[in-house]
């Protein structure tokens, strides 16, 4: 007699059951796939991968679901280093680069196979396909990603029994695969590191993908625009599940938990609460981004007058943030360096804090002492891509104190934002919070702003609304 689940209804699966659940299923092994179109990227991402560690064995997992109680689990998301080096989006699994003696490396993934119905797990077990929905096989997935695939139930074992290998692991993801492999934790980190860098320059394939995610944020955004008067008359609420229709409908998801920050709320950077009021008068801050089904996200940011008409205090804060936004965008080309399209955008505010006398200058003096920043609270932007904050483990000779080449995609989203509490400035400020965020592809001769289709001065933004604010 085998047993049940705890607590569930049957304490005990008969032989006769589990007999019959073994019987009578179709083969529903599919001969007909084919490869994936990223695949032929993902082997050129693997071979710049296998480029930086000639004789060494490299290890990066998926990662496994995360229990959020019982048998309940917090919706699964790969590791970006592992869906940019196969396309793959599956749990529990494993790209193995092992090297070869001429310097190479050959690639092969670790899946988690199809269910047999030779046992009980089928039906029975936490990973059961039965309840959880088909995998596909390891044939399958080797068509589909254009690796050999192997069954990731004897990683471990295989792992740990082939140590002579120098080997190197993405730490913090898979505690199985970790424990099976002697590492050195420094390494690993520049494992990581190289994964980060070698995304930021993305291929076409990666920039297309980019393209339709913010074309679809685009239409979110819109969405939301014809949804106003509803959420006036809800909350910040029917704005995010108003936008993360649009991104389920289309994509995977959101990119990012939405921002949807009417009134002060639009002082808090990361506000996700979204439970307050959306008032005429006030503005609305929405910082959102589809995510692509394959995993690439948008990452794009308006500020709009509720009512459809900025008051002149609001225009004053908007055209302030759009000339920065403008400044920072002029400096997006290749061959110069990261950092300008920030510093050009963070001089503008700092000269426009000290005019406006909340700061003290001269305007150089405010900048260099980073006295804006009680304003700006953030940088002007970052790299974009599989995750919004791409590329964050990159080494900082190649990223924030890099040059910006072709293919680079990234964010200009200079803001200004006056706390409720401010004392330092006069009370009709407090409360204002103004970003504008865009989504741009560094091109052979200057950029392209992905996110164009959306309006951004404030007379396009008044005009905009005019016409399709429901
Ligand atoms: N939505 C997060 C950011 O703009 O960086
Ligand atoms: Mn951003
Ligand atoms: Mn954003």
């Amino acid at each position: 007699m085998a047993k049940g689940r705890k607590n569930g209804l049957y304490s005990e699966i008969s032989e006769e059951l589990s007999a019959l659940m073994r019987t009578g299923w179709a083969d529903t092994e599919r001969h007909d796939l084919q490869l994936d179109e990223q695949a032929p990227y993902a082997a050129h991402r693997r071979a710049a991968l296998s480029a930086r560690f000639p004789g060494e064995r490299l290890v990066i997992p998926s990662g496994n679901l995360k229990v959020r109680s019982n048998d309940d689990s917090y919706p699964f998301r790969p590791y970006t280093g592992y869906v940019h080096m196969t396309g793959d989006q599956a749990r529990d699994c494993a790209l193995v680069l092992e090297p070869r003696t001429d310097g190479g490396h050959d690639a092969y993934c670790y899946q988690l196979p199809r269910d047999g119905r030779d046992d009980n797990e089928f039906w029975t077990g936490v990973t059961a396909e039965l309840w959880m929905g088909r995998r596909r096989s390891l044939a399958e997935s080797g068509l589909v990603l254009g690796l050999p695939c192997r069954d990731v139930r004897t990683a471990a074992d295989d792992l740990a029994a082939d140590s002579a290998v120098p080997t190197r692991i993405v730490r913090g993801i898979d505690p199985i695969l970790e424990a099976a492999v002697t590492t050195d934790e420094e390494r690993d980190e520049e494992l990581e590191e190289a994964l980060s860098d070698l995304r930021l320059v993305k291929d076409d394939w990666e920039i297309a993908e980019l393209r339709k995610a913010v074309d679809s944020t685009v239409r979110g955004f819109t969405d939301v625009m014809g949804e106003l008067s509803v959420a006036i008359a809800s909350s910040e609420r029917w704005i995010e599940g108003t936008f993360f229709r649009r991104a389920r409908l289309e994509g995977n998801s959101v990119g990012y938990g939405s921002i949807c920050a009417a009134g002060d709320h639009a002082t808090i950077m990361h506000w996700t609460d979204n439970d307050g009021p959306v008032r005429p008068g006030d503005l609305l801050l929405l910082d959102a981004g589809v995510e692509t089904h394959t995993l690439y996200t948008a990452d794009v940011t308006r500020t709009l007058p509720i009512s459809g008409t900025f008051t002149p205090l609001q225009r004053k804060v908007y055209d302030a943030v759009y000339e920065a936004q403008e400044a920072g965008m002029a400096a997006v080309r290749p061959g110069v360096a990261y950092r300008d399209f920030h510093e050009a955008s963070q001089r503008h505010l700092a000269a426009t804090l000290v005019e406006w006398g909340f700061i003290e200058g001269p305007a150089e003096r405010a900048y260099e002492l980073g006295l804006q920043r009680r304003f700006t609270m953030a940088g002007t932007g970052h790299m974009l891509g599989l995750d919004v904050h791409d590329c964050a483990q990159a080494r900082n000779e190649e990223y924030v104190d890099g040059v910006l080449e072709p293919g680079m995609v990234l964010t200009v989203e200079p803001g200004l934002y006056f706390q409720p509490d401010d004392l330092t400035v006069p009370e009709e400020w407090r409360g204002i919070g103004v970003r504008i965020e865009d989504d741009l592809v560094v091109t052979e001769d200057g950029h392209e702003n992905l996110s164009a289709g959306l309006p951004r001065s404030a007379d396009d933004i008044e005009a905009w609304m005019g016409r399709v604010a429901g």
